[in-house]
C-alpha cells in the first residue's frame, strides 16, 4: 500500500506541491488529472526518490521513501516503477532491445539466462511486440512500439505498484485504447497497484477507480470514478475538465470520420 502524507515540495522559492494525501491500496488503481504545471511530475519525481519532499513522509509497504543506502533505492525500484512519456532516455540507445529488457532482470533478480530469456518473450508478447524487434536498437522502434517496449521493462520484473506519467498523451486514439486494455489486463492477471498520471479525464473512466484532481500544485479533490460525472457533487474545476476532455473526444470523432476526406484533399 502507497501512502502520501502531507506532502510539500518547494523549487527555487516555489511552492510546488502543497499538503497532498492520499492512499493507493494493494491492486488499487488511482488517476491523478489536472492541467499542465499542476505538479503531477513532481509528485511522481518525489514517489520515485528522484527528488526529495521539502517535508510529509511517502510509505510503502511500511517502508519510508530512502534518502540513502543503495539496499534501500534498491528495494524501492523494485517494487515501484515508473513509465514516462516518450522519454527516448528509458532504452538505452546504444543496446539492442533484448539487452535493455534483460537489464531490470540482472539487477533486480536471480534469473539465469534461459530464465530472463523466457521472461522477455513473455512480457513482449503482452505488450504485442514481435520477437524479430529484440535484435534492434531503440531507436528503429515506432514511437507506439517504443512506448510498449518501455512498458514491458518496467512490468518484467513484477513490480507492486506501477506509475505511468503521460503515456498515452502522445499516440493516436487507437494505440491510446490499446494501452490502456493492457494496463488493465496486466493489472487484473497481476495484482498491480496503478498510479495512472494524465491531463486528460477521458481515458480514465474504466481504467482506475479512483480520481484525484490537482490544480496548482493543491489537490481539489478525491472521488471515485463513478462519480465523475455527478456535477452537483464535483468541483466546478473537475467539470470544467471534464468538459475540455468531452470536446477533445468530440473532436477526435469528427477526425476519426473525415480522416479519409482530408487524406484525400
Ligand atoms: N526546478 C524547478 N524550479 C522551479 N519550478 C519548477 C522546477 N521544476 C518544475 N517547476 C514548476 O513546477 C510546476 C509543476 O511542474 P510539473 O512538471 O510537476 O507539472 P505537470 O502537472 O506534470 O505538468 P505537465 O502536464 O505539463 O506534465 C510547474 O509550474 C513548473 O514550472
Ligand atoms: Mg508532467
Amino acid at each position: 500500500m502507497l501512502q502520501v502524507l502531507q506532502l510539500f515540495k518547494e523549487m527555487n522559492g516555489k511552492q510546488i506541491l502543497n499538503d497532498i494525501n492520499f492512499t493507493i491500496e494493494a491492486g488499487g488503481s488511482l488517476a491523478i488529472v489536472g492541467e499542465s504545471g499542476s505538479g503531477k511530475s513532481t509528485l511522481a519525481q518525489l514517489i520515485m526518490a528522484l527528488k526529495q519532499p521539502t517535508s510529509g513522509q511517502i510509505i510503502f509497504n511500511g517502508q519510508h521513501l530512502p534518502r540513502k543506502g543503495i539496499q534501500a533505492y534498491k528495494q524501492w525500484y523494485r517494487d515501484i516503477q515508473i513509465v514516462l512519456q516518450n522519454t527516448a532516455s528509458t532504452l538505452n540507445p546504444a543496446m539492442s532491445l533484448f539487452q535493455c529488457m534483460e537489464e531490470p532482470l540482472k539487477n533486480f533478480t536471480s534469473l539465469n539466462k534461459a530464465e530472463r530469456k523466457t521472461r522477455i518473450l513473455e512480457y513482449l508478447d503482452k505488450v504485442g511486440l514481435q520477437k524479430e524487434l529484440l535484435r534492434y536498437r531503440p531507436g528503429k522502434l515506432s514511437g507506439g512500439q517504443y512506448q510498449r517496449a518501455c512498458l514491458a521493462k518496467a512490468l518484467i520484473i513484477h513490480p507492486k505498484l506501477l506509475i505511468c506519467d503521460e503515456i498515452v498523451s502522445n499516440l493516436d486514439i487507437v494505440l491510446q485504447q490499446r494501452i490502456i486494455e493492457l494496463l488493465k489486463s496486466i493489472q487484473r492477471e497481476q495484482g498491480l497497484s496503478l498510479l495512472f498520471i494524465t491531463h486528460d479525464l477521458s481515458l480514465v473512466p474504466g481504467l482506475c477507480e479512483e480520481i484525484l484532481v490537482m490544480k496548482d500544485g493543491n489537490k481539489i479533490e478525491q472521488f471515485h470514478t463513478s462519480d465523475l460525472h455527478n456535477e452537483r457533487a464535483r468541483d466546478s474545476y473537475t467539470i470544467a475538465l471534464l468538459k475540455s476532455a468531452e470536446m477533445l473526444e468530440a473532436k477526435w470523432m469528427v477526425w476519426k470520420e473525415s480522416g479519409p476526406l482530408l487524406e484525400s484533399m
